[in-house]
């Protein structure tokens, strides 16, 4: 079965690509999951506050070394004062680029239109083939507008744009007040592939100690759901290539997110409970379950129920809410 794919300019070999994650940010790993199927990878996010707290601290450095270090610096050459968390970011795409023959996809994450953008450069020439950039944030300020945020953002996907050629995919949050048309203005302003959706992780509260706590619970097939109606409902709105990620455990999972009109399918909670030979498993999967159902290709299955292919395109609307509440048996 031929499992040929196209994502962010790329033939992949299958639609399966390991998102970011602690897995995707080790190369022995990284091998693992290439061997095992993985048609892509994205290595763990660079964060702005990570790139900006490494400014800070180069500048306060220099300024300090200027005085009181200038004996020392004549030495040392400053690159070896400070080592940088960055640093290690690039040598891992340097190091994935090398052991990997599958695309290596960097990832930025932050939501700030100022110059950290620019690591996007360094992440070119260190070799990442493409950029994922992440726009997480909660909007927790009563003076930032809903508008405002959605302008900040495009700013952000415009200035990684201008940073750098490679493909550009853009990484966001389901919860936009009117996510159809931001996903147009995301298009407008760059963004070759939409990936759908971030997962917020909400603190716990704890009532005995009084505080909050991190909690980081893995996805279930339970959460394939929201992705699921947008991916169906976007693409055939959109030009823009469209990534699933969330809640894709089984080779089912995947057949879903394919036939909403997914292009690609990312997967990163399956792997780490799993071990990254899952790969396999939903390879397999999706395989035989297009041969058990007659499809003769992916091209055939892909974007077969988006939202204008289904009889009731109403089902992703206000009218599917009226009509469950109605039947819903309890
Ligand atoms: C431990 C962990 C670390 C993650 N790190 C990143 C990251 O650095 N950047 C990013 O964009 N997403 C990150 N994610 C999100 C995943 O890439 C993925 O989008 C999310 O887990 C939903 O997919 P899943 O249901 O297949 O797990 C991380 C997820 C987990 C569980």
């Amino acid at each position: 079965m031929n499992l040929k794919t196209s994502y962010l300019g790329f033939t992949l070999s299958s639609p399966f690509v390991a998102s970011a994650s602690p897995m995707t940010g080790k190369i022995d790993k990284l091998r693992a999951l290439e061997d095992a199927g993985a048609a892509a990878v994205v290595l763990p996010s660079v964060f702005e506050e990570q790139l900006r707290q490494e400014q800070e601290a180069m500048d306060r450095l220099l300024t300090n070394s200027a005085d009181s270090l200038a004996e020392a610096q004549s030495f040392f050459p400053e690159a070896d004062l400070y080592e940088r968390n960055s640093d290690r970011s690039l040598e891992l795409v340097r190091q994935a680029r090398e052991a990997l023959d599958i695309p290596v996809i960097a990832s930025l994450n932050g939501i700030s239109p100022e110059g950290w953008t620019q690591f996007a450069r360094d992440l070119a020439g260190a070799g990442a083939q493409a950029i994922e950039l992440n726009l997480y944030h909660v909007g927790c300020a009563p003076e930032i507008s809903g508008a405002d945020l959605e302008h900040q953002h495009l700013d952000v996907v415009r200035a990684v744009r201008e940073a750098v050629d490679l493909p550009l995919a853009v990484k966001l949050s389901p919860w936009f007040s009117s996510l159809a048309h931001f996903a147009n203005q995301l298009q407008s302003a760059g963004a070759d592939a939409l990936v759908l959706f971030n997962r917020f992780y909400q603190p716990d509260l704890d009532p005995e100690t009084l505080t909050a706590g991190k909690t980081l619970q893995l996805s279930d097939s339970t959460d394939l759901l929201l992705p699921l109606s947008w991916i169906a409902i976007l693409r055939p709105q959109l030009q823009a290539q469209l990534a699933h990620t969330g809640g894709v455990h089984t080779p089912e999972d995947a057949v879903k997110a394919l036939m909403a009109g997914a292009d690609v399918v990312m997967t990163t909670a399956a792997l780490l409970k799993n071990g990254p030979q899952h790969l396999q498993t939903l390879r397999d999967g999706l395989i035989e379950w297009m041969q058990t159902h007659d499809y003769a290709s992916l091209d055939q299955l892909r974007s077969s129920m988006s939202r204008e292919k289904l009889p009731n395109p109403a089902i992703f609307e206000r009218l599917n809410y009226m009509k469950l509440l109605k039947t819903a048996e309890w």
